[in-house]
This record gives C-alpha cells, structure tokens and sequence, in this order.
C-alpha cells in the first residue's frame, strides 16, 4: 500500500505535493509526509494520522519557492503508524530522502549491517535502510547510489528520492509495486497511480519493474537498475480527465461510484456487443474459436470483492460455455500444489491489477503454462502487463475502498467473455446468445430508473437497523455471490460483524444464530430457486428473526413475509440479475456506515490497493 508523489518543474512545491498525495490517500492513511530541499538543507514535515493533519501543519511552507520534493501517504506495514516511522526517511547526514511502497524483505538484515558500519536509524521501518544504503553508497552520484542501494535489496519497491546538495534531480525505481511518471513542460511527477498526475498532466510513462528514473526539469532517463543500461520508452496518452477522478457533488466517493454503474457497466459493454447481430468483439482477450474448444477448465483467480465477481460468473461459464470453472482465493492458490497446465485457461480478475496474491497466483500459472486474460480496471497495471491479454472494465477510477462499480463491471466483462466462450464452443444458441446481449444492453437505464427509489428505501432500512450489531445475508444460486458481496460490504465500511451464506446452507449451523435481533437480508427473485428461498426465510421468520427482503415488484408472498422490502423489476433473464441485486445492497450498506458516523471512504485498517501480502 502506501502512496508515492514526487515532483521537479517550476511550480511551488508543496500544493503540488499535496494535490497528489489527496488523490492517492485511498492507498493509505496513517501517517503522512513530505520533504523538500531549501537552501542546500533539507526541510521535512510528517505528520501521524490523515492528510488533513499534514496539510495543516504544511501551511507555513505553502509558500516556499522550492520547486522539487517528493511525499508518502503511509499505511503500515513495518513499524507502528507514528510521526517517526512516516516517510520521507532520510540518511544520517539528513541530506539523503526517501519514499517508499512495498517491503524491504531483509530489511532487519541490512540494518544491522548499517548499524555495524555506524549507520543510527530513527524509525522502526524497513524503508529507512534504503536511505542509509544509498547515503552509503553515495560518491557525488546519487543515481547510481541508488541503483547500487538497490541491489542490496530483497522485495518490493516503488521509491522516490532526493539530495539536498542536489536539488536538481529525483531518482525513481520500481520493483513489484506500481509507479508512473508524468511528462509535462519543463517539469516530470511521480505517483503511485494515475489519478495523482491528472490535474497536472495526461503524458505518462509506466516504469517497469527492476527499472529506475532520473527525472530533472529536461527530460526523463529510464535504465535497469541491474546494470544502468539505458532504456527508452515512449510517453503514453491516457483519457481519464481529473473531473472524472473527484467526488462531484456526492458526500463520497463511495455514494459516487454506485450512482456511476450505469455508466460503468455501459462502457464495459460498450463497442464491444452488437444487438442486431449478436457479434461478440474482444480481441484483446486472444481467444479463437479453436483455443477455446480445446479449453478443459477455466481458473477465476481474485481476493475481495473481485473474488466475488469470480463466484457469479461461474455460473455462466459453467451453464453456457459448458467448461468447468474454479474460483481460486488467490492468496490460497499461491501456495498450493496446483493441477494447472497449458489446457487451462486462468482468469485474474482486479480492480487495481496491483494485487499482491493476484499477481503471484497470476505468475504460477503462467510459469506452469495456462493462458492468462486479465480482467482489470487500471490501465498499465502490474497484473496488465504480465497477462497475455487483458479485457479492460474502463469503469474509470475507482477512489472508495469498497469497491462498487468495479464489482458491477466486472461482471459486465465476465460475462461477454462468457457469451464469447459459448460462442466459440457452440454451446448456447445464436438466437440465446443475442438475447442475453439485448437484456445486458437493457441494464444500464433498469438501474438508472430505479436508483432513487432503492436508495430512498434503503435510507429508511438504515434508520430501522443501524444499531444492529449482526447482520446475516442469504441467496441461492447465483444470488449467493451476491450474498457474499452485501455483507462483505456492510462491515468493511460499517464495522457491523456480517455474514453471507448460502440460503440452503443455513439449517447447518447458522440457523442457531437466528432471533429476534438479528437482521436476515435475502435476496428473492422469482428464479428456479425461488420457492427453496421463501422456505429459507420463512425458517427465520418462524424463529422470529428480522427479514430485509429484496424481491420482485408485487411479489405478495414477499410483502407478506416482511414490511422491510426493497423492491426490484423482474427481468427478463434471472441470469442478470446479479446486475441489480447488487446496488440496493451496497447502498444499504453505505446509509448504515454513514447512520454509525462511519470514514466511508477510507475505512480502518484498509487500503484500496494490497500490494502486499
Ligand atoms: C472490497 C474490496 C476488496 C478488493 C480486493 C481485491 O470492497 O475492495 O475486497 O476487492 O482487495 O482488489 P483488486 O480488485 O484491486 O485486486
């Protein structure tokens, strides 16, 4: 996690800082600093706890005519989050400064050598050996200090850094964790992402890793860190504009995201689905008619809620593309002795594509010959370019840590890839194939119809149940997923315990937990399994548990079971309703965290990104 910003141009440096670092505080924040070089001194401010504190305590400095620094948003991994283990680190002569995201892996190591050799450290992190390592090093060239600090090494890294007694320069380097380079006139930025460099610039180049930067008001250097062999890279344009990664308007990004599916899943589907000939185009998937034939499973590799997106679209692929699918938790597929070969085709599914266990599960199957297609939302991610091909969501930038309209395009993608596949395979009709294009094409304006009225009934709901401390949600079939998703988004952001569960599943333990307390949300559309759902809750009802029951519009039996009903349009395929079971079920879980007085956007002991195990 963590986020990195740096800048070199003409500009004041502080707000510069600042703007970057608001845009990236989603990755972290715990702590946070900045530092500067004035006068031949170096100038640091940090501060424990959120942005804001930092910026107040920056407002001295707004003004200072420096015109390069570089800044840490902080979420710990190493060393509690305190003034003294934020970033900027700096050496023992105070000269040398550094930020960093990842893990330093023999950073205890290290740190004893320094300290034999004289070194005295102040933090408790394990960036900080990086900062005596290149003061080490340093013999008038900070680059190649660096890249020789960074040899020492082990883990992962994306790092700024800056010398006081060289103003005119900021090295970079990445391994293992995201970093871009913004290109302006007469200035160069560093982030952790995207979004930090768009106020400022659209040109970027995305480092690679084992490879660093020297960036000055001229130009920008690339190399490999290896052996300091030039590389050169073109700038790339990018099409998200700054409005598209603020709130506008909404109290949060969170709020903003749901109202965004929509459009999300619109331009997922977007040029790439044609209703009148039920032609399926994604090329940047590689598949052929031939490769998919040949297909004898497909691994879903995820953590979260992209793991989430992974259990629907099982049922999909599963019922018409007629290919077993695994769903595989990433951060347990990595470590087992996997069954994968190169008849397998394995699906990373990410919303950053920055993620720590995706890319490691990612990187086993592709050693173990599996083809991969990435279904990722950030463009130039790690997970995007180690894949063989990727299937953009372009839900644009996702900025709450609940992941909302990521989820929803996610879906949206899973499931032309698995038309896609039952086309290749011949497994579903044309005419049924053309039918399930023009119902996705339908959902975009099914949602917008119907946003109002679901979140006016879940504000309502709020009110009824905020003070609750359990939650259980219920669905069968392919609502069981979307079970999962509503109370994994329920406590991330409320701190209410949630548990999601498989409707049938119930009368197997978590029935004993029902009574008169606890709230039961089931999601109950009149599909094939619908009758075995009323059973289900009217288990709960008999043992006078509370039912939120999301149904079909003038379902009778629903408003008979429960008075707190959230009503949904019947659709004219159960297959999509994951599409819109999802929405009421967030935005119940947004008005509960915001009745608690709950951080929506940033809650505890999250971050957007885990880039780390
Ligand atoms: C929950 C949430 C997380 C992510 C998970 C995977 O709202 O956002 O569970 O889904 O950390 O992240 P990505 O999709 O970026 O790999």
């Amino acid at each position: 996690m963590c986020g990195i910003v740096g800048y070199i141009g003409s500009r004041r440096v502080i707000p510069v800082l600042l703007q970057g670092l608001k845009s990236l505080e989603y990755r972290g924040y715990d702590s946070a600093g900045v530092a500067w070089p004035e006068k031949g001194e170096l100038k640091r401010v940090r501060a424990k706890g959120k942005l804001s504190i930092l910026e107040d305590a920056l407002e001295e400095f707004r003004a200072t005519a420096t015109t390069v620094g570089i800044g840490h948003t902080r979420w710990a991994t190493h060393g509690e989050p305190t003034r003294e283990n934020a970033h900027p680190h700096t050496d023992c002569s105070g000269s040398i400064v550094v930020v960093h995201n990842g893990i330093i892996e023999n950073y205890a190591s290290l740190k004893r050598e320094l300290e034999a050799q004289g070194h005295r450290f102040s933090s408790d992190t394990d960036t900080e050996v990086l900062a005596h390592l290149v003061e080490k090093y340093l013999d008038g060239d900070l680059p190649e200090a660096v890249r020789r600090a960074l040899q020492d090494a082990e883990g992962s890294f994306a790092l700024a850094v800056l010398w006081a007694r060289e103003p005119d320069m900021l090295v970079a380097a990445r391994k293992q964790s995201p970093l871009v380079l913004g290109v302006g006139e007469g200035e160069a930025f560093i982030a952790s992402d995207i979004p930090a460099l768009l106020p400022f610039t659209r040109d970027v180049i995305f480092l690679e890793d084992d490879e660093m930067a020297i960036l000055d008001r001229s130009a920008i250097h690339l190399m490999k860190i290896t052996d300091g062999t030039r590389v050169n890279r073109e700038s790339e344009r990018v099409t998200w504009d700054a409005a598209m990664a603020e709130k506008a308007g909404y109290k949060h990004f969170m709020l903003k995201e749901i109202y965004e599916q929509p459009q999300a899943i619109l331009n997922t589907f977007r040029g790439r689905i044609e209703p009148e000939t039920g032609e399926i185009s994604l090329p940047e998937a590689g598949l052929t008619p031939e490769t998919a034939k040949k297909l004898t499973r497909i691994v879903l590799l995820a953590c979260g809620t992209s793991w989430h997106a992974g259990l629907t679209a099982k049922y999909w692929i599963e019922s018409w593309a007629r290919i077993p699918v695994e769903v595989e938790l990433a951060s347990e597929f990595r470590y087992r002795d996997l069954l994968i070969d190169d008849s397998i085709l394995t699906i990373p599914i990410s919303q950053s594509g920055e993620t720590a266990d995706t890319l490691a599960g990612l990187r086993l199957a592709k050693e173990l010959g599996s083809r991969i297609i990435a279904i990722c939302n950030v463009l130039g991610s790690t997970i995007t370019r180690e894949a063989h091909g990727t299937v953009y969501t372009h839900a644009g930038p996702e900025i709450g840590v609940a992941s909302t309209k990521a989820f929803t395009s996610q879906l949206t993608a899973l499931y032309i890839l698995a038309l896609l596949l039952s086309s290749f395979r011949e497994t579903l009709e044309h005419e049924t194939i053309k039918q399930k294009i023009a119902g996705l094409i339908k959902i975009p304006e099914t949602i917008l119809y119907h946003i109002e009225t679901w979140h006016d009934t879940s504000k309502k709901l709020a009110s009824r149940f905020y003070e609750a401390t359990d939650f259980l949600y219920l669905g069968r079939h392919l609502n069981f997923p979307i079970a999962l998703e509503g109370a994994l988004k329920l406590k991330e952001i409320s701190y209410i315990h949630a548990e999601g569960y498989a409707a049938g599943e119930m009368k197997h333990g978590p029935i004993a937990l029902i009574d008169r307390t606890l709230p039961v949300v089931a999601t109950i559309p009149r599909d094939h399994v619908y009758e075995k759902m009323i059973s289900n809750v009217e288990e709960v009802k008999s043992r006078r548990g509370i039912i939120i029951a999301l149904g079909e519009e003038g379902d009778e039996n629903l408003s008979q079971l429960t008075e707190n009903l959230i009503e949904l349009p019947r659709l004219p395929d159960p297959d999509l309703n994951p599409f819109i079971y999802t929405i009421p079920l967030q935005l119940i879980a947004y008005e509960i965290a915001l009745a608690r007085g709950c951080d929506v956007d940033q809650p505890r002991n999250l971050a957007k990104s885990v880039t780390v195990e």
